[in-house]
């Protein structure tokens, strides 16, 4: 294994694979609200880049649902971080915010999707990604579509399996 690249090294405590401590919750006003489990994998090959891939399941038939995938970057010299996404659902997001200790406050600054994703289309993304003084990892999602305002999607507990 290679050393963890310097510039990416505030990043360190995400590096890993966590899976959902407990059943996600997910919510959005026009939906039925349901549960989710997640397993994520953070990893590096050395370069100043984390990559990682988010895979969620249903919470009985255990069949694969969302999954994204992409890389995060540092802005040298700063806290400022960019998180380049493609999801399964033909979205593509960049977001970007500021680390401030062990929490990733992130906003979309750009969105697209293919030509025939599925409608409601989304027009933006708000993440915010926290490690608890318990070691588990919280990730809460919240999104506006052309048809609600900013409202949460996703929060949900994980922890570290490797
Ligand atoms: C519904 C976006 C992550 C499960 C939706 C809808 C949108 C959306 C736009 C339709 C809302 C409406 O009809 O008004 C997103 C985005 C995500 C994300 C942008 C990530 C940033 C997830 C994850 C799961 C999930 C991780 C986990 C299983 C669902 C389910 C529905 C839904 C079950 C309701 C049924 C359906 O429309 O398929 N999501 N989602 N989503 N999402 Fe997500």
């Amino acid at each position: 294994t290679v050393p963890l690249n310097a510039a990416v090294a505030p990043l360190e405590w995400l590096l890993g694979t966590w899976e959902s401590a407990e059943p996600g919750e997910g919510t959005f006003p026009t939906i039925k609200p349901f549960r989710y489990t997640e397993t994520l994998h953070f990893t590096h090959v050395g370069q100043p880049v984390i990559n990682f891939m988010f895979n969620a399941f249903h919470i009985e038939t255990k069949k694969p649902l969302h999954r994204e995938s992409g890389f995060i970057r540092i802005k040298p010299g700063t806290n400022h971080v960019a998180f380049i996404n493609a999801q399964n659902t033909g979205l593509v997001d960049i977001e970007e915010g500021e680390l401030t200790d062990k929490q990733l406050n992130l906003q979309s600054c750009a969105l697209s999707r293919i030509s025939f994703a599925k409608e409601p289309q989304v027009q933006q993304i708000c993440r915010i990604f926290r490690l608890q003084p318990d070691g588990k990892l919280e990730q809460t999602v919240s999104m506006a579509t052309n048809n609600q305002p900013l409202t949460q999607h996703l929060h949900i507990t994980y922890q570290r399996t490797s």
